[in-house]
């Protein structure tokens, strides 16, 4: 949701703003600007479009600056043009801002300084921060730092800032409140970013910005404040993030890449936290909650998107090892109720980016509520990561397409060690059976290895259906959550209607949509389900609905009642959902491949929905 990127140093900026701004372009592609300050004089760039047609427009000014901001913009308010793009401006174009994030009382401040005579160019609800600037600027005679602290106390809403101005040439201030902001310190030159993607090829050295904290960047290095003027101490550290980990390293989209990624993304999830010796996990994150997860009275599950879905799998198997109650929450619900949250309860946070605005707002009022909030996030460093009590990190390393693939089956097996791990501490489980699933889970890279395989075989299913105007995706148990996942990837990225379904709850409703023009994806392993999802399968057939199936390698009996058979490795019942959405991420990337359709960027998507 809008990708910000500035620079200061002896290196031309304009050049790292566009590769930057090319880094973060997963964040938001409606539109892109830079602002730069060459000879003492301040200046805009900006284009509606890809990050491309930026750098086709700035190529011929041979910009050179030694200090540059740049904006991908994913648009709330105005639709993606020329002038709602940013950077932003006061009128007389000598103080210019990048804004992420939402001002919820823009329309207030807008009338505010319309009276005051200030004229609106864009429909943003960016552009009242620079026109407040400006005003303090002229009224109060101050630096420019101070201007934009007076300004942020008029603000109620989200945002990470950065803002420039002619008048302090050498000057960067950024400023956030709920949306993400890293500073990069290299060898006599800074860098901000909205995640540190643009900057780990020139320094690992890096701070994450504080809400309600205030960075200046001039001549004098880096000085950070908090909201009442008070200068802090930054602390550095240090990312391990490697260049080849974002970039497409062959593949044609980051999402392939991704999804080819998985065998390792999962190996690393588990990496060092499952002791075969001595048969324990030990998630070293949650050590001193375990307790307290073990004797909670209840989890709750937060999270939006996929990793709603990681939690709805994961329900199943907390309440199966460890008998513990689950309830599993849209963030964006969760919020507006008034929730009852009792002494004993537990709140995980689930969060691929770890910045989602719903999810962020929805811990912060299961904490005020007095429940114990853990994380489990991707992105090391994240809002999320850092408002949780505890948590653990995925290990997946950096997901750039917007679909998220390698997250979600990340996400299932760190949720997976924490149930094993409280389902030990409990005592809920055999010691036997824990060390067959714990051996199963370590063979499950391998056997997604070989899920993989059939890669050729969906390509060619899916050039059978890359025209069809809708999809139904029906699972059971374990694999009813990897239905509404297969959904979701499906309609994400080749904008084909796709309904996720309870094979069951089929016949309340969706059947009445089938016919031979229908095809359904029906995920029929052999566990529990499967005599039941068998039944399902002949109501469709009964109708004739196409049918796709994901079953158990070997398994003939549905063979003459389906259309086509995608078998996937046979696994623990409770880690199909591992395997069995291999093949519909492969199908849904390559039925929007053949329909021309952005893979990695799909239209008004976003990968870190910063906004509410
Ligand atoms: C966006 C992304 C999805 C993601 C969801 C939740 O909608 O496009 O891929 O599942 O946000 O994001 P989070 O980062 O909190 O997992």
């Amino acid at each position: 949701m809008c990708g910000i990127i500035a620079y200061s140093g002896k290196k031309n900026a304009v050049e790292i703003i566009i590769k930057g701004l090319k880094r973060l372009e997963y964040r938001g592609y409606d539109s892109a600007g830079l602002a730069c300050i060459e000879n003492n004089l301040l200046t805009i760039h900006k284009k509606k479009g890809r990050v491309l047609e930026l750098e086709s427009y700035v190529k011929n000014s041979n910009l050179q600056s030694g200090i540059a901001m740049g904006h991908t913009r994913w648009a709330t308010h105005g639709s993606p043009n020329d002038t709602n793009a940013h950077p932003h401006t006061n009128t007389a174009q000598t103080i210019s801002i990048i804004h992420n994030g939402i001002i919820e009382n823009y329309e207030a401040l807008r009338k505010e300084l319309q009276n005051k005579g200030y004229k609106f160019r864009s429909e943003t609800d960016s552009e009242v921060f620079v026109h407040l600037i400006d005003h303090i600027y002229q009224q109060q005679q101050c630096d420019i730092e101070t201007a934009t602290r007076m300004a942020l106390s008029h603000i109620v809403g989200a945002y990470a800032l950065v803002v420039m101005s002619q008048d302090e040439p050498d000057t960067l201030i950024a400023a956030r409140k709920g949306s993400p902001l890293v500073i990069g310190i290299g060898d006599g030159e800074y860098f901000l970013a909205s995640d540190a993607t643009p900057i780990v090829e020139y320094t690992q050295k890096v701070v994450f910005l504080n809400d309600f904290e205030i960075a200046t960047i001039n001549s004098n290095g880096l000085h950070i404040k908090d909201s009442s003027n008070i200068p802090l101490s930054p602390l550095v550290q240090q990312i391990e993030l490697e260049l080849e980990a974002i970039e497409k390293g062959g593949f044609e989209h980051f999402m392939l890449k991704e999804i080819f990624e998985q065998p390792l993304s999962v190996h690393n999830a588990m990496r060092g936290r499952i002791q075969s010796h001595s048969g324990k996990i030990v998630l070293g994150g949650l050590r001193d909650y375990i307790d307290k997860l073990a004797q909670a009275d209840r989890i709750i599950f937060l999270g939006c998107g996929t990793s709603w879905h990681s939690a709805l799998v994961a329900e199943y198997f907390f309440e199966e090892y460890c008998r513990i109650p689950v309830e599993v929450e849209y963030a964006s619900e969760f919020r507006y109720r008034n929730p009852i949250i009792r002494k004993n309860d537990v709140v995980i946070a689930i969060s691929q980016s770890g910045e989602t605005a719903d999810t962020l707002a929805a811990m912060e009022i299961a904490r005020d509520k007095g429940a114990l909030v853990l994380g489990i996030c991707n992105v090391v460093g994240s809002s999320i990561a850092r408002n949780s009590t505890a948590g653990c990190y995925l290990h997946a390393g950096p997901e750039i397409g917007v679909a998220s693939t390698k997250a979600f089956t990340a996400q299932l097996t760190v949720l997976f060690l924490v149930a094993l791990e409280i389902a030990q501490k409990k005592e809920t489980i055999k010691e036997d059976a824990l060390k067959t699933i714990m051996t199963e889970l370590e063979s499950i890279p391998a056997k997604i290895e070989k899920a993989l395989q059939l890669d050729a075989q969906i390509k060619y299913i899916s050039s059978i259906f890359k025209f069809a105007r809708n999809f139904l995706y029906l699972g059971r148990g374990f694999n009813y959550p990897v239905a509404l996942e297969g959904a979701l990837k499906l309609k994400e990225i080749s904008y084909i209607h796709a309904e996720g379904y309870p094979a069951a709850e089929m016949k309340h409703g969706p059947i009445a949509l089938i016919d031979e023009q229908m095809p359904v994806v029906f995920i029929a392993t052999k566990d529990s389900s499967y005599e039941k999802i068998i039944s399902n399968i002949q109501e469709v057939k009964a109708r004739k609905g196409e049918i796709i199936a994901v079953v158990t390698e070997g398994d003939r009996q549905l063979t003459s009642l389906t259309d086509h058979l995608l078998e996937i490795p046979a696994t623990h019942e409770s880690l199909t959902p591992l395997l069995s959405v291999i093949p519909l991420q492969l199908m849904a990337y390559h039925i929007a491949v053949m329909r021309g359709c952005n893979v990695d960027q799909p239209r008004n998507l976003a990968k870190s929905v910063t906004v509410e």
